[in-house]
């Protein structure tokens, strides 16, 4: 760590110390840093398969997009999986970490830190992360920033929006939704709840119903995730959904209006439960202002007139609510992390190089 400067915000403003927010997520990794900078990219690391595709790549890592589009010529690793480090065995578990920390150290290297600058960074976990994997992703940070803290990914979002009491945050990513109960203080285990309905289990939904009502369609899961990303929706009346896809290799029209939103409508019902648990358990004086307060953020939120929905259901089956969804719910997580990283006393860093 640096020599302690005289104040606090000395030290949070002097050249000496890059602070980051990392929203290190199953499918993106997203980066906001205290000189400004922001990134993100697909969670993918690929390394060259053989020597050949070395000499034709030209470098021994690809990260995010550039990985994802090479993937014949590369092993490619997602080293999370529902928002925690894979442990596979052996080899298996060595890789995903070699994986996991090639992702950080890209995440630090986008965010555009000055030489000899110290990396302080403050990383979003699953709410409902084991004290295990936590460790393990505090071990694979070691080699990227000097310092470094865990939080739970909804704490982060909710900090970020200055919300600390009386919200529930729904962090909807693709492994995993974290629900979170805020209420002024750092949320404990009893506040948080991690459901698997999130958008993977839109992308097997929808690709399921097309299977069903279209058995002739060729398609493969990234191409329906793809489709989703584009038309994702949950609204009442909506244009129809009409895409291209292969029937025996001719491109051929499908109208798949039905299959998307029924697909995206599977995700209300179990996260509207999840709300209710939190709420029951809430102190009844406080339970309404709870419902009245959601904060919706995550890739997965952006399905169109999901706010509306979720309304909807808490409706009908907890006598109403009010969902508000974050601006820019890409970077909810990462910014909410660099805010923390900012008001963090010093005391609180844990000392890694
Ligand atoms: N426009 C969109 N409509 C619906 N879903 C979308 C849209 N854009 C992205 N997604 C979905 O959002 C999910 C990724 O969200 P996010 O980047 O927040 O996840 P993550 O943080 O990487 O995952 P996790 O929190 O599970 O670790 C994916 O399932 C993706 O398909
Ligand atoms: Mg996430």
């Amino acid at each position: 760590m640096p020599a302690k400067s005289q104040s606090s915000d000395d030290r949070k403003t002097d050249g000496g110390v890059l602070y980051v927010g990392i929203d290190l997520g199953t499918s993106r990794t997203s980066i906001a840093a205290s000189n400004g900078v922001r990134a993100t990219f697909p969670s993918f690391v690929g390394y060259p398969k053989d020597v050949i595709s070395r000499k034709l790549l030209k470098v021994d890592k690809l990260f995010g997009e550039e990985a994802i589009s090479k993937r014949l010529s590369v092993d490619l690793y997602r080293p999370l999986e529902h928002g925690v480090l894979k442990c596979g065995q052996g080899n298996d578990k060595d890789a995903n970490q070699r994986a996991a920390q090639d992702l950080l150290t890209e995440a630090v290297r986008r965010a555009n830190p000055s030489p000899g600058e110290l990396v302080y960074a403050v990383i979003g976990a699953p709410a409902q992360a084991s004290i295990k994997s936590k460790n393990t992703i505090l071990e694979v940070a070691r080699e990227s920033v000097d310092s470094v803290m865990l939080c739970s990914e909804p704490f982060a979002v909710a900090y970020g929006q200055d919300l600390l009491a009386d919200v529930l945050v729904i962090d909807i990513g693709a492994g995993t939704v974290d629900l979170c109960r805020m209420h002024g203080t750092m949320p404990e285990e009893s506040d948080q709840l991690t459901l698997e309905t999130a958008g993977d289990f839109v992308d097997s939904e929808f690709e399921r119903l097309i299977q069903a009502s279209h058995p002739e369609a060729q398609f493969t899961i990234n191409m329906v995730r793809g489709i989703k990303e584009k038309h994702s929706t949950v609204a009442e009346t909506i244009a129809p959904i009409e895409v291209q896809l292969p029937v025996q290799g001719k491109p051929t029209a499908f109208d798949l209006t039905r299959e998307l939103k029924e697909a995206c409508q599977a995700i209300v019902p179990p996260i509207v439960e999840g709300l209710g648990r939190l709420i029951a358990t809430f102190d009844p004086e406080f339970q309404e202002r709870l419902k009245g307060r959601v904060l919706l953020a995550g890739g997965g939120s952006q399905i169109k007139a999901l706010d509306i929905a979720i309304e909807a259901e808490m409706r009908r089956t907890l006598g109403g609510g009010r969902v508000t969804r974050i601006e820019e719910p890409m970077y909810g997580g990462a910014n909410g992390a660099l805010k923390i990283a900012h008001d963090m006393p010093e005391e609180y860093w844990e000392n890694l190089k």
